[in-house]
């Protein structure tokens, strides 16, 4: 078996965290067992590309019980857990080709890798593997039946190449399922991106002045956990309704030429290239931390504070570059503007990527069914799938819900009754 991981020793540590991670993922737990049991995915060809973590490392081992044949590789050189690759290969015989720091021609090596594997059904995590599949391996697209996508930025560039009609066959956006976006993108990036400012600066966040560009669902987590614990929030937007909304929740909404002489921590989630740019550099504070939680490393223009500072920036701690600029002042920049959350912390805990994970299994099975029948489009998650998933996570929470009466059912089914 190939594979190309960082260190085989390692394989003892990520079985244990993938064991204590799985705990917390009751659902996909469920989903395996039936799995296991029935084989919808026997003899089926799969190649991931998504971020090598605990919670990855929980859902491959259930396609895997579903029967599917797997390759795995990462989907941002920055998020791999590599102990969680380690164990993979030594225990589940799955391949896996994911460094945590590889360079981008290491990346696209795997990525290539994925594509030799001749999948029948892709999982994308930001689009990389359908994109390099369309303009670099057109050969590869003849055994494809379908496909799923993980996350908004990935969805949104699917789209544009169904809209260009250069999408070859159909994908199912997992993200847009409601028990995703709503758990995982809210208060899995809410979560883990503070934790990634944490970890990697241990800073205060009481007190703080946190400037949050975009409004968005992960936006919307990431100030809703940055004022929990003490910050003065600051939105930037483009959208007139989510900066309504982000003013009706509560926060400042401003330019980001405005907020960038007042803010001390700056954290980006657009899904769009150089939110935070030259001139927003050249007034920020002394001390200022900057750092992305988009798909891309494309929301701070790192080039330009490059040549603003004129030389190589010191590494401070794991994770923080400090740039010096002529006059003085230091900007930090954090897991070199990639997701701060997978770089210098975990991702999203496992509790909501059971959800997400659940939608990734449950609609591999759905695609494989109905591929015949579907277009070469970007499809919305059944809502069947979305409503059990979140009737499972329910149950396994212990929280019970009512139940519609009859009389209640004819009521919201019938329009004569009125005033
Ligand atoms: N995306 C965000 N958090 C993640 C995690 N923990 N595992 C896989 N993908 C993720």
């Amino acid at each position: 078996m190939k594979y190309h991981v960082k260190d085989m020793e390692l394989a003892p540590a990520g079985r244990l965290r993938m064991e204590w991670a799985e705990r917390e993922m009751p659902v996909l737990r469920r989903i395996r067992e039936r799995f296991a049991a029935e084989k919808p995915l026997k003899g089926v060809r799969l190649s991931a590309c998504l971020h090598v973590t605990t919670e990855t490392g929980n859902l491959v081992r259930t396609l895997q019980a579903g029967g599917a044949d797997l390759v795995l590789v990462a989907s941002n050189p920055l998020s791999t857990q590599d102990d969680v690759a380690a164990a993979l290969v030594t225990y589940d015989e799955i391949p896996v080709y994911a460094i945590k720091g590889e360079d981008n021609d290491t990346y696209y090596e795997h990525i290539h890798a994925a594509l030799d594997h001749r999948p029948h059904v892709t999982m994308d995590d930001g689009a990389d593997l359908v994109s390099t599949m369309h303009k670099k391996r057109p050969e590869v697209l003849e055994t494809v039946l379908g496909g799923t996508e993980e996350t908004t930025t990935g969805v949104i560039r699917l789209r544009a190449m169904a809209e260009e009609g250069a999408l070859n066959y159909p994908i199912i956006a997992v993200n847009d399922a409601l028990t995703k976006h709503l758990f995982d993108n809210r208060y899995g990036t809410g979560q883990s991106t503070l934790d990634g400012v944490i970890r990697a600066t241990n800073v205060l966040i009481a007190g703080k002045t946190v400037v949050i560009a975009g409004y968005g669902w992960c936006s919307r987590g990431i100030a809703m956990r940055a004022q929990g614990l003490g910050a003065n929030v600051i939105i930037t937007e483009v959208d007139p309704l989510k900066a309504l909304e982000a003013v009706m929740d509560g926060y400042r909404v401003m330019p980001m030429i405005e907020a960038a002489p007042v803010g001390d921590i700056f954290i980006t989630a657009t899904g769009d290239i150089n939110v935070i740019d030259q001139p927003h550099f050249e007034v920020m504070k002394d001390g200022a931390i900057v750092c992305n939680s988009g798909h891309f490393n494309v929301e701070i223009n790192l080039p330009a504070l490059e040549a603003l500072a004129g030389h190589e920036p010191r590494i401070v701690r794991p994770f923080v570059k400090q740039y010096t600029l002529p006059d003085g002042r230091r900007l930090n920049v954090l897991a070199d503007g990639r997701l701060v959350n997978l770089s210098a912390a975990e991702g999203h805990p496992s509790a909501v990527m059971d959800m997400s994970f659940a939608n990734q299994a449950l609609s591999a099975e759905y695609m494989l069914r109905h591929a015949q029948e579907l277009e070469h489009r970007v499809y919305a998650v059944p809502e069947e799938i979305d409503q059990a998933i979140a009737a499972l996570k329910l149950e396994a929470m212990g929280v019970a819900i009512d139940v519609l009466t009859e009389a209640q059912r004819h009521y919201l089914g019938s329009w004569q009754e009125g005033t």
